[in-house]
């Protein structure tokens, strides 16, 4: 059983990396196998709406999303991890989501578990959480809760850390995925 941490910011070894980790962290203490990936120095360009898919079922786009996507279909588990851009989540996060479509009627991540992790420094963070929720919930996907929603605040790279709430959410948020997937899974 192997859950993967999808870090969708540009920057590397940020805060966004730091918080899939503890949650993943907690998953590993829990026996599940895990690995993060983060979207920072991979190019995912964004869907060109083209439309070939609904009949391919495959994009035509070459470049990182197909080893990521394999990687999240292979996987029982998804965590979809971004800081907060404009309100929003970032291009690289939104990209990959919107690639996704192409593989939607296989349906390929139907009960699996997942959820979000947001990071913000001050604002935008309820509705990045609500954009990236709504990826979860098209697919069939199956998210715990936690003690708040999975969201922490940072500036600077690693300042999220000092987010002790934060990271109490997120730990509780790793623990519940783990049991929740093996649950599913036993
Ligand atoms: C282009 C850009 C836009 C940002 N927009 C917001 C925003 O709308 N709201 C907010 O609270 N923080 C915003 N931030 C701050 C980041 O969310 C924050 O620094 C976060 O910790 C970065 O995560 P990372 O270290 O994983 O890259 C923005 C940062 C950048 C670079």
């Amino acid at each position: 059983m192997k859950i993967v941490g999808i870090a969708g910011s540009p920057r590397v070894g940020g805060n966004t990396e730091a918080l899939t980790s503890i949650a993943l962290d907690e998953i590993c203490k829990e026996g599940l196998e895990t690995e993060l990936i983060s979207l920072a120095e991979k190019k995912i360009d964004p869907c060109d709406g083209c439309g070939s898919c609904r009949k391919t079922q495959k994009c035509h786009i070459k470049d990182d999303f197909e080893t990521i996507y394999a990687k999240m279909v292979d996987a029982c588990g998804i965590i979809l991890a971004t800081p907060v851009y404009y309100g929003a989540a970032t291009p690289q996060m939104a990209a990959l989501i919107s690639r996704c479509y192409a593989h939607r009627q296989n349906r390929p991540f139907e009960n699996k578990v997942g959820g979000p992790i947001v990071v913000a420094r001050r604002a935008g963070q309820n509705f990045t959480f609500a954009q990236l929720m709504f990826f979860f919930m098209i697919q069939g996907m199956i998210v715990p809760g936690s003690t708040y929603w999975n969201v922490a605040f940072g500036r600077e790279k690693g300042e999220v850390m000092n987010d002790e709430e934060g990271l109490r959410i997120v730990r509780n948020f790793g623990r519940k995925l783990a049991w929740l997937a093996k649950k599913l899974n036993s």
